[in-house]
């Protein structure tokens, strides 16, 4: 037990919950030791030599004396490769099945083995079993050693036997994904783990895992980039190691990696291309983001406590007697009737649809929390119904899995069946009558607190895993991404014609097709306000484009300070959200004195100012998978400073933002990329690639615009106008602004725009009409 796991054990421990921790903690080992298949002797296999391929549409299949390779290039340009037989199916991550083999990529002899040549990758394969992906013009992208399987010498075992694979890739690449990691957005040398866990406690840089892992990995480097993702929901180690360039010495350390299992198939995909086209074809694969309705881009404040239907009143007409914009407000699990999930507790919210319904009559939506443990608790009509409908987790034995949670015993839907999903989709209709326009999915790695061990489900609780069976080995991480498929069906056939809003503290590869995400509990701290950053930019690379923290912290009390640089840098991110726990302290933004609140009031309206271009850049996730908050390198992958740039993002095409990471500072210095950029407070301009010292006063973050970029932001009418910034001589630029009716599922439109210089002077056109159409105004010095 490591120190984290003591504090975890004394503090639910002392818990109202900590007996029961206790209880399920020794339910849970007992269970395993009873029922987890021991590993007994294994022995060791790699593929061996080669004897022969055989073309199969999109490629071929390697044949090895011990194992065999199927390679096969997917229309799109993504590879598949699956060992020991392994198919592309059944998979959760991707969307709609396998895609379709490009035939025009066919398996041929090469010098040292086999190869499958396509239009953006050429896949090598050796007679060992060595396998390379490399460009169209022959630089190494990666190459995977063959792999080592440990075998049950007693047999097949369920999961099928553990594995290894160390790969190698550019001496100069930079790794970003693998999920939410606090310690990033860059993943420097070190171990991560594929486990979604709850840490248990507010979190920083340093705890790794958390709720959300994923075994995507985006490698960036000179000679190209490409996104790995091994198919594989068991748990699993990444190992990272940094590469080493020989200084034209010609030896090169090439970077590594080397990815553990401990269980199920072997079969990865490979996507090469330039970042924006990595992440359109991942979300291809995997399914593109959903399209949150509009008012879900503007500002929302949670609380773990409100308390009452009057304290939640009360906070509401607080954010309006100030002016306030508010777009949401989030009820926790303290307005459920004892903590039981799809329940209201009648005596302090005792007409829920009247609060959403005044709420609603100054634009506040109500978004309510959604645990999936269910109060063990016969009369309670979810337990009784699922009891009914046999949904409930068992264990191999085939008595439900009894964990301990909010509510206190509580039993766990398996919703990797279908029959389940389906049931639990139909509880949604009860939040609809409340009047909730949006949910928010919690503890669903799912946590079973534990007063040691894991706190969460006995590895050997049987799923269905829709109707192979197996268990929580593999089921795990995928649990949550299988929650949110069954909210996002249960709300689209509850009510068609609304597009769902939900976010997810856990999920897997391909849950952006169903809801976005957020941070969890990361800790009140400057660490904190770094790791959201990181949680952010890494889960849109791995395409899960709509996300944000708990602005201010999700522990204790953010100083004034904390608490409105925090607010300035989230100002920019898809999910906009304060949100506390029960014990901390407020996050109103009047409960700062009156310099933060007349700051964060212009925080609050900007981000208003903002909403066209946010709503834009939402449709441009759903389109192309490209997310909102991207890396510096996103249109220059080969810059290695940006690369290095942890501390700054791209906010879509136009806008980088270098939000203050530091207590006391009132400058900041920014990574900028090629071009011109204008700071947007001051109108200065400055010349990219470089690094600049930019003014950050208490006020305001460095926001800086790039040069030709047209931005449709709210008009002080709430009309849309164009904010265009000059574009640099002998250059042009543009921008985009898509809108709808902000709900529901009509065809949205797109214009285009174009600004360029005549003389000195800058003219915005709009593609395919005589007039532009909108008020334009120009800033910088072309105007
Ligand atoms: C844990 C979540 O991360 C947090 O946001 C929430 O407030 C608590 N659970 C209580 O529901």
């Amino acid at each position: 037990m490591d120190a984290r796991d003591l504090v975890r054990q004394a503090r639910s421990v002392g818990s109202v919950n900590g007996l029961r921790a206790v209880r399920a903690a020794w339910r849970r080992a007992r269970i395993d030791a009873q029922d987890l298949p021991r590993r007994g002797p294994e022995r060791a296999r790699v593929p061996g030599a080669a004897d022969g391929a055989d073309p199969l549409p999109g490629g071929g299949v390697v044949r090895f004396a011990r194992s065999s390779l199927r390679v096969r290039v997917a229309v799109g340009g993504a590879v598949f490769c699956g060992w020991d037989s392994a198919e592309a199916e059944p998979s959760y991550a991707l969307a709609e099945g396998c895609p379709e083999a490009d035939t025009r990529a066919v398996i041929e002899p090469d010098k040292d083995g086999w190869r499958v040549v396509s239009e953006r990758v050429t896949v090598l394969v050796s007679r060992h079993g060595a396998v390379e992906f490399r460009t169209p013009g022959g630089v190494l992208l990666r190459r995977d050693l063959p792999p080592r399987w440990w075998d049950p010498v007693a047999g097949p075992r369920d999961g099928g036997p553990r594995w290894v694979q160390r790969s190698e890739t550019a001496a100069d690449g930079a790794v970003f994904g693998l999920g939410g990691r606090a310690g990033g957005p860059r993943l420097g040398n070190g171990a991560y783990r594929l486990w979604n866990t709850d840490p248990g406690d507010a979190f920083g840089p340093g705890v790794d895992p958390l709720y959300i892992t994923m075994p995507v990995q985006l490698v960036v480097a000179d000679a190209g980039s490409h996104l790995v993702f091994h198919d594989n929901s068991f748990d699993g180690r990444v190992s990272l190691r940094d590469g080493e360039e020989g200084a034209g010495s010609g030896h090169d350390r090439p970077g590594g990696c080397e990815l553990r299992m401990d269980g199920g198939p072997l079969r990865y995909w490979v996507i090469p291309g330039s970042p924006a086209r990595i992440l359109s074809a991942w979300t291809a694969l995997t399914g593109r983001p959903a399209l949150p309705p509009r008012w879900a881009l503007g500002y929302q404040h949670g609380r773990w406590g409100f308390g009452t239907a009057e304290e939640v009143r009360r906070i509401a007409g607080g954010y309006r007697e100030r002016g306030l914009p508010l777009a949401a407000m989030h009820l926790d699990i303290d307005h459920f009737d004892g903590h039981r999930v799809f329940t209201v507790d009648k005596e302090r919210f005792p007409d829920l649809p009247g609060l959403a319904r005044d709420l609603g009559a100054d634009g506040v939506r109500l978004v309510s929390i959604i645990d999936p443990a269910v109060k063990l608790e016969p009369g309670n009509p979810v337990y009784d119904s699922g009891v009914a409908e046999d949904v409930f987790v068992r264990d191999a034995r085939g008595r439900p899995v009894r964990g301990a949670v909010w509510p206190g015993e509580g039993l766990f839907p398996d919703f990797t069946d279908p029959r389940v999903r389906k049931w639990w989709g139909g509880l949604y209709a009860e939040r609809l009558a409340q009047g909730f326009a949006g949910v928010w999915h919690d503890m669903n790695e799912p946590v079973s607190f534990a007063a040691f061990g894991e706190t969460t489900l006995p590895r050997s609780a049987r799923h269905a895993l829709e109707g192979r069976g197996g268990d929580h080995r593999e089921a795990h991480n995928v649990y949550a991404l299988a929650m949110a498929r069954a909210g996002y069906k249960g709300l689209s056939e509850l009510r068609p014609e609304a597009r769902p809003f939900m976010f997810s503290r856990s999920g897997w590869a391909g849950m952006q097709r169903y809801c976005g995400a957020w941070s969890g509990d990361v800790a009140t701290g400057w660490q904190g306000l770094r790791a959201s950053l990181s949680l952010v930019m890494g889960l849109g690379l791995c395409g899960v484009p709509y996300s944000g923290p708990d602005v201010g912290g999700f522990d204790g009390s953010p100083s004034p300070e904390l608490y409105l640089r925090w607010l300035q840098m989230a100002a920019y991110f898809p999910l906009f959200r304060t949100h506390a726990a029960i014990d901390a302290g407020r996050r109103e933004p009047w409960e700062f004195g009156p310099e933060v609140l007349g700051h964060a009031s212009a925080v609050l309206r900007e981000r208003e100012r903002l909403m066209p271009y946010m709503y834009t850049l939402a449709h441009v996730a759903h389109r192309t998978g490209a997310p909102y908050v991207r890396p510096l390198w996103w249109n220059d992958p080969e810059d290695r400073k940006l690369r290095a740039c942890e501390d700054a993002f791209l906010l879509g095409d136009a806008l980088l933002v270098a939000p203050v990471m530091e207590h006391g500072s009132d400058l900041r210095s920014v990574r900028l990329p090629r071009g011109r950029w204008y700071d947007t407070a001051t109108g200065e301009a400055y010349e990219g690639p470089g690094q600049v010292l930019v003014d950050a006063p208490l006020g305001r973050i460095p926001v800086l615009a790039r040069a030709g970029a047209v931005l449709p932001v709210a008009g002080a009418d709430g009309g849309v106008e164009l904010e265009v910034w000059a574009p640099a001589a002998g250059r042009s630029g543009g921008g985009l602004l898509i809108t709808d009716d902000g709900d529901g599922w009509a065809e949205p439109r797109t214009e285009r725009f174009r600004a360029r210089l005549v003389g000195s002077r800058t003219v915005v056109e709009r593609e395919g009409a005589e007039e532009v159409g909108y008020v334009v105004r120009v800033r910088g010095d072309g105007g």
